[in-house]
């Protein structure tokens, strides 16, 4: 059955867009839009995939909206403003970005400037920069974007870099969805262009193919997947990494 998407409160909403104001008005839009649009940022807070103290490595972060939202649970997350059938507030997460995109990584650094501490966030290529030990590792529509043979080297990467029982937060295009696939397909190729990248090739796979990928890289799938429920063909999930031995 088709859960109905979870929302942002408005206060945690509000103080994690209000952030963007001085990183410029495109930054700020696109911080309110996407926030209040994209069900995965309040889902993976309602389903406590993030855990309260956690290191959290957040690849092809963007413009640091996670970050920015983590920030925003700790001032906020008193019980007004906490949905009473939330998992509990992930308070204290200190956040890694890496992001390929110069303009995207200073638009974070301006808006999260006063949180060097907590949120930092570094310009690289996933597909080459180091990874921080971390115990959630954040993948949000970036993985497609690498070819078949980068993915792996990631999956393995950031298996390596994860704590024992530390959480992978995947979300990636269903290549079996047909025309809501293609329609997504199109979105991606488009906004990427728009945000300066030089290629917009995708390599995508089904979402049983990617769940098969993670336990061939060692992780155990969760339950709770979440297919959007828009006309986009994404499809959320959690893999864990084992307890050690
Ligand atoms: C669709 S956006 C998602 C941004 C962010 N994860 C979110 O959900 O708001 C994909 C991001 O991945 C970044 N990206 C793509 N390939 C990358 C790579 N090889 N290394 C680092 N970032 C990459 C893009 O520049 C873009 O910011």
């Amino acid at each position: 059955m088709q859960q109905a998407p979870h929302r942002l409160p408005h206060a945690l909403w509000h103080a994690a867009s209000e952030r963007y104001r001085r990183a410029g008005r495109f930054a700020w839009h696109f911080a309110r839009g996407k926030l209040r649009h994209d069900p995965a940022f309040a889902s993976v807070l309602a389903k406590g995939w993030i855990r309260p103290q956690s290191r959290v490595l957040d690849l092809g972060c963007g413009q640091g909206l996670l970050a920015s939202l983590l920030l925003a649970v700790d001032s906020l997350a008193h019980e007004q403003h906490w949905p009473q059938d939330w998992a509990p507030p992930p308070r204290g997460c200190r956040v890694h970005g890496l992001e390929l995109m110069p303009r995207d990584v200073a638009r974070a650094r301006t808006a999260l400037a006063d949180h060097a501490a907590r949120a930092r966030v570094e310009q690289g290529n996933i597909a080459h920069a180091p990874f921080s030990p971390a115990d959630t590792v954040v993948l949000l529509d970036v993985l497609h974007y690498l070819p078949h043979e980068a993915q792996t080297q990631v999956l393995q990467r950031v298996h390596d870099c994860l704590a024992p029982g530390g959480h992978l937060v995947l979300r990636i295009g269903d290549h079996a969805a047909g025309l809501r696939f293609r329609f997504s397909q199109l979105v991606d190729r488009v906004i990427f262009r728009a945000r300066g990248h030089a290629s917009s090739s995708l390599y995508c796979r089904t979402a049983d193919d990617w769940a098969q990928l993670l336990r061939d890289h060692g992780f155990e799938i969760q339950p709770g997947r979440m297919v959007s429920g828009s006309l986009f063909a994404n499809t959320l999930m959690l893999a864990r990494k084992p307890d050690a031995a």
